[in-house]
Formats: structure tokens, C-alpha cells, sequence
């Protein structure tokens, strides 16, 4: 199964760093060609086996990950429709107006759920909407591992990415149906809050408690 992910900003190159060690074949993709060649270069920790391509070519992957902010996801998404088709489309977005402040989607929807109305014949999976790209550069903290929550409203499409995940230095649970980025969503822009408060944002993440050990 091939994968690609798209971006070579903050999120992508973190993505591209932790799903590098699993994934030999991985795509990171860019609009620019260049750009991506020379990350890959300059980057500490990228696997030398991660593939560069343009945005067009990672368009061809069965799972993607676009790794844009929601404002330009959308458009992207609309433009791509029909080679999206069939394909799993992973959705890291939160809708965040750019200073952070707000939500630039109603409390009755979500990020994923806009996404997955838009392309209803792609199969929209959540995650890592509450990982801040920090937490990808180091993600064990005190020895621990933070959770990665993973949605969808196509069941085997879920279980195809929390597989791919196996063994990332996360912790990977059933998030339940795409609704819950409601609440994923919007929690990610309290913890953001709450950390800044107390100085540790942006390496903050979740962990819950009771939920086993690895
Ligand atoms: N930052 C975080 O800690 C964090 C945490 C959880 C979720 N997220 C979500 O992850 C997404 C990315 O956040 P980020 O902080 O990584 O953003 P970022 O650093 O600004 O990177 C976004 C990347 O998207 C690509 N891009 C920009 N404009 C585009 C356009 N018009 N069309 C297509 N591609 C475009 C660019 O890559 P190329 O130039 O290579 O094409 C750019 O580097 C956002 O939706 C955010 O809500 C972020």
C-alpha cells in the first residue's frame, strides 16, 4: 500500500520523521519538487529511503495525508475530488482562525466532518489533531507515550491507518466516529491555551489514564 504525505511544513516534516521509521516506501510530497529535495537534505532524522515527489504524484498513494491548514484543504480537496475517489484520506486539520483564537467552523460540525461531506466518495480518517508538531520531534515524554485518536465513519478504512500506525512512539486508539472531532478539535485549541499559560506550549499532548500501559 502505498502512502504519501503532502507538505513539507511543520506537521508534515514531523509526520514524515515518525512515519519514515515504519513506512520505507513513504512519498513526501510538496508543491515544489526542489523544496521537498532540499528538506529531506537539510533535515535530522528523516529516513534516507522517504521518496520526494510533487503534490501530483502523491496524489496517487492509497492513503494520504495532507498536512495543509484547513483553509487551504478544502479548496485542495474540491480541485482533487475525483482522484481522491476510493482513496483513505487522512485528516490532521484543526480549523483554527490563524491567531488562534477561534474556530472557523460552527460548534455542530468538525474539520473531518466538512472534509468527508465534500468528498463523499473518499474514506476521511482523524488523527493527530491534538499532536503538536513538537511532540513529533520528541514524542516520549517522562518515558511516555502521548495518545493519537483515530475517527472515521468507514470502519475498515480506520483499522487500515491505526495498522499503519503500529509501532509509532504513540499511543494509538479508536477515536470512535468522525463527529468526535467536535470535541477533538476543540480540545486541541483548550490544551493550546492551557499549555501557554503554563509555558509548555508547544510541546503539550494527551495521555489518558486507565487505558493500559504500551
Ligand atoms: N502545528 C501543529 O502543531 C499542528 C498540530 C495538529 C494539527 N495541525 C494541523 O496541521 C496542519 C498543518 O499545520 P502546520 O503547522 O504544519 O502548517 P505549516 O507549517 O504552515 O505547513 C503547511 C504546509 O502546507 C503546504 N501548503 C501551504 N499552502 C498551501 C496551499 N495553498 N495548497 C497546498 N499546500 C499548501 C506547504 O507545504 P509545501 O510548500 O511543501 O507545499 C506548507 O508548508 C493544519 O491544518 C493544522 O491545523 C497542526
Amino acid at each position: 500500500m502505498r502512502v504519501s504525505i503532502l507538505g513539507t511544513g511543520r506537521m508534515g516534516t514531523g509526520l514524515v520523521r515518525v512515519l519514515g521509521e515504519m513506512i520505507p516506501d513513504l512519498q513526501w510530497g510538496s508543491r515544489s519538487l526542489a523544496k521537498v529535495r532540499q528538506k529531506i537534505r537539510e533535515t535530522e532524522g528523516i529516513s534516507g529511503l522517504i521518496q520526494p515527489v510533487t503534490n501530483e504524484t502523491a496524489l496517487e498513494a492509497e492513503v494520504i495525508f495532507p498536512t495543509f491548514w484547513y483553509r487551504d484543504l478544502l479548496p485542495w480537496a474540491a480541485e482533487h475530488k475525483s482522484q481522491l475517489s476510493g482513496k483513505i484520506l487522512v485528516d490532521i486539520a484543526n480549523p483554527f482562525t490563524s491567531d488562534f483564537t477561534a474556530f472557523t467552523l460552527d460548534w455542530g460540525t468538525s474539520a473531518a466532518e466538512e472534509l468527508q461531506r465534500l468528498l463523499p466518495e473518499t474514506k476521511v480518517v482523524g488523527a493527530f489533531k491534538n499532536t503538536f508538531f513538537s511532540v513529533l520531534e520528541q514524542p516520549l515524554h517522562q518515558g511516555l507515550t502521548s495518545d493519537v485518536f483515530v475517527t472515521s465513519d468507514h470502519e475498515e478504512a480506520k483499522a487500515c491507518v491505526m495498522a499503519l500506525l503500529q509501532g509509532i512512539p504513540f499511543r494509538v486508539l479508536d477515536g470512535g466516529g468522525l463527529q468526535n472531532n467536535r470535541t477533538l478539535e476543540r480540545m486541541t485549541l483548550f490544551e493550546r491555551e492551557v499549555a501557554l499559560r503554563y509555558g509548555s506550549y508547544p510541546y503539550v499532548s494527551f495521555r489518558l489514564f486507565g487505558m493500559g500501559t504500551d
